[in-house]
C-alpha cells in the first residue's frame, strides 16, 4: 500500500515512522483496508484551538495531506462518540453536497454541536433535510434575494453612518465592536425579523450562550429561553402583524397551516441566530485584518476602496469563522476522500481546512485581495448554502467603506492577540478596541 501523496502511511505511523514535527498525525485509513470508524484507535480530540493569531488549526494542514482521519466528539448532552473529519477542499464539497450524509439532527446517532431540546423538533431547517428542509427554506426564500436586498441598501446605510458617530463621539480608544460590528448586524436582523429593538442584549446573550461549547446545559438552556420568546413574539405578531418577517411568517403561513408554531419558531431562531451572530464577527475580523496589516489596509482602500467586495470574500476564506458547526450522519455507505463510511457514521467536515487547501488557494495563510475567491466555502455549499448572503455581503461592504472613510487613521489599541474569543462553533472576536 503506498502512502497518500505528501502523507503519511498507516503504517509508517502503527510503527513509529518519521513523526511531523509538533503533531501528532493519526493514520490514514485507505479505503482498501476498509477500517471502520470503531476500528481507529489512533484518535485525534476535535476541535481543535486556533493559534494565538486566531489562524485556523494547524493541524489542519498536515491532515489535508492523508484521507479522512478519526476524531473525538467533545461529551455533551448526548455521548462523546468518534467521527471521520473531512479537511480536503474537494472531500469537504463532495460532503456538504452528499445527500448521503443526513443534516438531520433527529436521527438516532446524529452528531450534535448544538445543544437541542430532545423531543423530535428540530432547531431549524439548517439541520433537516429535503424534502422538509426545502419546505421550510421556501418560505423565507423572497426575503433575502439580491432585489429585496438592494432595497435595503438606504436603510442600512443610514444605521451604519448613526452608528459612526456613535462611536465618533466617544473617548479613545472604543470598543468598535460593541460600538458597530456587533450592534449592526445585531439592530438590522431585529428590525428585519420584527423583535423590539429593547430586547437586543437579550438574544445576543441567549446566542451567545447557545452557541458556547462550554456547558451543554446551559446552552440548552439558554436556547428554551430564546424559542419561548419567539414564540410568544409570533402569538402577538398574529393578532397584530407589522411589516416583518415573523409577521408574514405567522400570517401568510402559520395562520393558514402551512407550518406550526415550532416551525415558525425554528426560522425565526435560525434567521436571528445567523443572521447578527457569523455577520457581527466577520465585519470585525475583516476590520481587523486590516488593521494589522497597513499594506493590506492600503490596497483595500485604494480606488476609493475598488477592492472591497473581493477583500470581503477573500477574508471570509481566510478566517473560515463557521469552524465547528458543521457535522453529518452517514445514512448510507459511501466513499468519502479513499475511506469507506458506513451508515450510521458521524462526519465533521471542517470549512477552514478546506479554505485552506493549498491545492486550490495557494499561500492561503495570505489574504490576497486580488485573488480568485471563487468556490470558497464559508457560505456552505450544497442545499444547505447561506440564505443570507446578499444581505449579510451589503452589510460588510457598507460598513467598511464608510469605515475606511470616515476614520483614516483608525488603529489598533490592543495586541490583536488578546481580541479573539475561544471555544465557540463559529470563530470571532470579544472585543475590538480602536482608537483614531
Ligand atoms: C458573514 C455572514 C455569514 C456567514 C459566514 C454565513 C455562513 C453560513 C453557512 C456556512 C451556512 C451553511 C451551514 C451548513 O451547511 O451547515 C449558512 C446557512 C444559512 N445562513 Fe448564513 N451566513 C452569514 C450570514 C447570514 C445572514 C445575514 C443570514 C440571514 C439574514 C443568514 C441565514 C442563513 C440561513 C437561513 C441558513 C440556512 C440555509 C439552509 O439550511 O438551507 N446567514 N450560513
Amino acid at each position: 500500500m503506498s502512502p497518500p501523496p505528501g502523507g503519511v502511511s498507516a503504517s509508517e505511523s502503527d510503527h513509529g515512522g518519521e513523526p511531523v514535527p509538533g503533531i501528532h498525525l493519526p493514520a490514514p485509513s485507505p479505503l482498501e483496508a476498509d477500517v471502520s470508524l470503531a476500528d481507529h484507535t489512533d484518535v485525534l480530540d476535535w476541535p481543535f484551538a486556533r493559534t494565538e493569531d486566531g489562524d485556523p488549526p494547524p493541524i489542519l494542514a498536515e491532515l489535508r495531506n492523508a484521507p479522512p482521519c478519526v476524531v473525538r466528539l467533545p461529551a455533551g448532552a448526548a455521548e462523546s462518540r468518534l467521527a471521520w473529519l473531512v479537511t480536503r477542499y474537494a472531500d469537504v464539497r463532495q460532503a456538504l453536497g452528499d445527500p448521503r450524509l443526513s443534516a438531520d439532527e433527529r436521527l438516532p446517532g446524529a452528531p450534535v454541536r448544538i445543544q437541542v431540546p430532545p423531543g423530535g423538533n428540530p432547531s431549524s431547517f439548517l439541520r433537516l433535510d429535503d424534502p422538509e428542509h426545502a419546505r421550510l427554506r421556501r418560505m423565507i426564500q423572497t426575503e433575502f434575494t439580491a432585489r429585496r436586498v438592494k432595497r435595503l441598501r438606504e436603510p442600512v446605510q443610514r444605521l451604519v453612518d448613526e452608528l459612526l458617530d456613535e462611536l465618533e463621539a466617544l473617548p479613545r480608544p472604543a470598543d468598535l465592536h460593541a460600538v458597530f460590528s456587533r450592534a449592526l448586524p445585531t439592530l438590522v436582523i431585529a428590525r428585519l425579523l420584527g423583535v423590539p429593538e429593547q430586547d437586543s442584549a437579550f438574544f445576543i446573550e441567549k446566542t451567545r450562550v447557545t452557541i458556547s461549547q462550554e456547558d451543554p446545559a446551559v446552552s440548552l438552556a439558554a436556547f428554551e429561553e430564546m424559542s419561548e420568546y419567539l414564540a410568544k413574539l409570533a402569538l402577538l405578531k398574529l393578532e397584530s402583524p407589522g411589516d416583518d418577517l415573523i409577521s408574514r411568517l405567522a400570517v401568510n403561513h402559520h395562520a393558514k397551516g402551512a407550518i406550526t408554531l415550532d416551525e415558525l419558531v425554528g426560522i425565526a431562531r435560525l434567521v436571528l441566530v445567523a443572521g447578527h451572530e457569523t455577520t457581527t464577527n466577520q465585519i470585525a475580523l475583516n476590520i481587523l485584518a486590516l488593521l494589522r496589516d497597513d499594506d493590506l489596509r492600503a490596497q483595500v482602500a485604494a480606488d476609493d476602496g475598488a477592492l472591497i467586495p473581493n477583500f470581503i470574500e477573500e477574508s471570509m476564506r481566510y478566517w473560515s469563522i463557521s469552524q465547528d458547526a458543521m457535522v453529518r450522519l452517514a445514512v448510507e455507505d459511501l466513499e468519502l476522500g479513499g475511506v469507506a463510511v458506513s451508515k450510521g457514521d458521524a462526519v465533521v467536515i471542517s470549512v477552514p481546512a478546506g479554505n485552506h487547501d493549498e491545492s486550490v488557494f495557494a499561500c492561503p495563510q495570505r489574504i490576497d485581495p486580488h485573488r480568485d475567491t471563487s468556490g470558497h466555502l464559508q457560505w456552505g455549499f450544497g442545499p444547505h448554502y447561506c440564505q443570507g448572503a446578499p444581505l449579510a455581503r451589503l452589510e460588510m461592504e457598507l460598513s467598511l467603506r464608510s469605515l475606511l472613510r470616515r476614520f483614516p487613521n483608525l488603529r489598533l489599541a490592543a495586541d490583536p492577540r488578546t481580541v479573539f474569543r475561544r471555544g465557540t462553533v463559529f470563530h470571532g472576536v470579544t472585543h475590538l478596541p480602536v482608537t483614531w
